[in-house]
């Protein structure tokens, strides 16, 4: 089968199409035609090795795991002898390490789902790590309810995008922070209020009783809200400011 490999840390150019062999497939494996497969940021850090924090985790000298990829969507090819949850032909998405490949083999109960039918196999490979992130954020590490006011700076990005959704989905009143030219969309996501931050600056405006009213975020209580950060290039400690006041504060930036 063919597959994107690496065997050093570089830039783009270390990546390569290759014959490499199929996956073996454990007893409660199961093996996976790849149809679609999404990129991620994480895929960039793990070909360039950055941020170097990072290297434990991808091979200090040079890469451990050598297939690139991550979110896949595909249709069940063959199953382990213990697998009970799929059967060959079922259309699935997920994640594993080594997705850009035309297969790969994955633990039926690690991060396998079956595809939703109205979802295409690409709109399906582009949910995984971008949606988990923020399933995460807000309902494990934020435990994010009903009445809660969260704040998504970097709201039209990858993450930012399930963020919005998910929030309100929890039941949250969702602020998002974009630019000019997603303010449509991600109102269109759910947002209950956008703030344009090529306009207002958001970090500020926080600190003003008058601007906390206009968000609402006043109506609901110091600790009752929560705020999402996945815009790469925000500061920390600007972001913190304003959610200093709410409560949680949550990051998936570098
Ligand atoms: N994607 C993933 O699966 C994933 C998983 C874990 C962690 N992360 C990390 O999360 C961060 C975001 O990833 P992503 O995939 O969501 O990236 P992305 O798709 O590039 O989105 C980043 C968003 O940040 C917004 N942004 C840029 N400058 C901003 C500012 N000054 N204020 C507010 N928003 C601003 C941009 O919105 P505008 O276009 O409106 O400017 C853009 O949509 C990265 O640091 C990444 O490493 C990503």
């Amino acid at each position: 089968m063919k597959a994107i490999v690496y065997d050093r840390y570089g830039p783009p150019d270390v990546l390569e199409l290759r014959e490499v062999d199929e996956p073996e497939v454990g007893e409660t494996e199961v093996l996976v035609r790849v149809r679609a497969a999404a990129a991620n940021p994480l895929d960039w850090f793990a070909f360039t090795g950055t941020p170097y924090i990072a290297r434990p985790g991808f091979g200090l000298t040079k890469p451990t795991g050598k297939r690139l990829g991550a979110d896949f969507a595909g249709v069940v090819e063959k199953i382990g002898s213990k697998v009970n949850l799929f059967q060959p032909g079922d259309e699935v998405y997920g994640t594993t390490a080594g997705s850009f490949a035309d297969l790969v083999s994955v633990g039926q109960d690690v991060s396998l789902a079956p595809k939703p039918t109205p979802l295409t196999f690409e709109q399906a490979a582009a949910v995984p790590v971008a949606g988990l992130t923020a399933l995460q954020a807000l309902r494990d590490k934020g435990s994010v309810e009903t009445g809660q006011h969260v704040l998504v700076n970097g709201a039209a990005g990858g993450v930012g995008t399930f963020t919005v959704q998910i929030a309100k989905a929890l039941g949250a009143e969702v602020t998002a922070v974009c630019s000019s030219r997603n303010v449509e969309m991600v109102a269109a996501l759910g947002a209950d209020h956008v703030v344009d931050y090529t306009r207002e600056d958001f970090t500020g405006a926080f600190g003003d009783t008058t601007c906390w009213s206009t968000w609402q975020a006043a109506d609901h209580g110091p600790t009752s809200s929560a705020s999402y950060d996945p815009a790469p290039q925000s500061s920390s400690s600007a972001v913190r400011r304003p959610t200093a006041c709410w409560g949680h504060w949550a990051t998936c930036c570098r």
